[in-house]
This record gives C-alpha cells, sequence and structure tokens, in this order.
C-alpha cells in the first residue's frame, strides 16, 4: 500500500501527527504548501491532515476537488482541533465540514491536538480572545467554566495513539 499524506499546520499539532503517521507507516508525507510536487495517482492511499478553525478544517476544499481524479483510492482526511474528543461535537464537525456523497468516499478521524497560543498568528490570538470573552460573558455553566479555563492557556493533547484507527484502516 503505497500512501500520500499531504497536511497543513499552523502550530503544529497537525504537522506531528503527519510525522507519527511517515514514520509509523513509512510512508510518504508532505507539507500542504510541496503539495504540487507529488503525483496523487502513484499513491494507493491519500491522506489530507488539517487543524480545525472556528468550526472550519483548512484547506479542506482543496482536497475535495482533487476527489474526482481519486476514486478507487483509498481516502482519508484526519483533523485535528483544541476540543475534546466528545462523539457529537465529532459528528457536527464531520457533517458541517463533508456532504453524504463526500463522507461515503472519505473516511474521516478525528485527533484531538491541543492549543499554542506562542504559534499563533495575532489574527487567530485575537479570535481567541473574542471567543474567551464570548464564554465568559455566557458561562453560567460548570461545563462552560471548564472549557473556558481549558482555553485559557496552551495545552498538548496530542496522543500517538489517537492514531492508531487510522493506522489501522490504512493498514487494512
Ligand atoms: C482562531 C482559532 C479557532 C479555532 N477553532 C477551533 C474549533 O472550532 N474547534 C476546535 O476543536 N479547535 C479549534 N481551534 C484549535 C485548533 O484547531 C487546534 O489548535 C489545532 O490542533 C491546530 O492545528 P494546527 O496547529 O496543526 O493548525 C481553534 C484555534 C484558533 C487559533
Amino acid at each position: 500500500m503505497k500512501t500520500l499524506v499531504i497536511y497543513t499546520s499552523k502550530t503544529g499539532f497537525t504537522q506531528k501527527y503527519a510525522r507519527w503517521l511517515h514514520e509509523d507507516l513509512d510512508c510518504d508525507c508532505l507539507p500542504y504548501a510541496q503539495r504540487h510536487i507529488a503525483d496523487l495517482s502513484l499513491y494507493d492511499a491519500v491522506v489530507f491532515g488539517a487543524g480545525c478553525y472556528v468550526g472550519r478544517i483548512r484547506k479542506l476544499p482543496w482536497f475535495k476537488r482533487q476527489l474526482p481524479s481519486l476514486s478507487g483510492k483509498k481516502l482519508a482526511v484526519f483533523f485535528t482541533g483544541a476540543m475534546g474528543p466528545d462523539p457529537a461535537d465529532i459528528q457536527r464537525l464531520e457533517w458541517e465540514n463533508f456532504t453524504p456523497r463526500e463522507r461515503s468516499q472519505v473516511r474521516i478521524f478525528y485527533l484531538q491536538g491541543g492549543l499554542n497560543y506562542a504559534g499563533m498568528t495575532p489574527l487567530d490570538k485575537a479570535l481567541m480572545a473574542v471567543f474567551r470573552q464570548t464564554l465568559k460573558a455566557s458561562a453560567d455553566t460548570p461545563d462552560k467554566r471548564v472549557t473556558l479555563q481549558n482555553i485559557s492557556h496552551s495545552f498538548d493533547k496530542t496522543q500517538r495513539e489517537n492514531l492508531a484507527p487510522l493506522e489501522e484502516y490504512l493498514r487494512s
């Protein structure tokens, strides 16, 4: 099984998972910026990885545009985020980012990342500040207060074991 991973990562979480995949599967792995050097037709499996920003998986429209020429291949998307692996939240994001047809073509995996304030652009830092303010104004439940506390600082929840379902899919 010849596998290619193309990933985009703003603050390092998706990159970490992509590099672990590269090591575990001995597959090719390219950052999104170098995607043009790969001939996707040469691969049996193509994986796209990206972070989720304000509910949207970054650069996913590019991957979706490749789908017609990738039929017959094993296809997967993994996306990283700060949220915990709650099945209802994950399903909501999958439904918001993929049509039913796309979901039948591509296997989707959520891998928890974290937050890296030091690595964020000024705009992303400002967006997070707005998000924290909004949450603070409505932090009327224990759940919301915990979320607010969690996102007030950097954290890293990446775990190599999180890749197991994706790797099993790619090896099968
Ligand atoms: C502006 C902004 C918006 C974000 N929106 C979400 C989100 O909607 N859901 C989520 O789970 N995480 C969200 N995050 C957290 C990122 O998805 C998380 O840090 C991700 O692992 C980043 O991956 P990357 O560093 O590889 O780009 C957001 C982070 C920032 C800075």
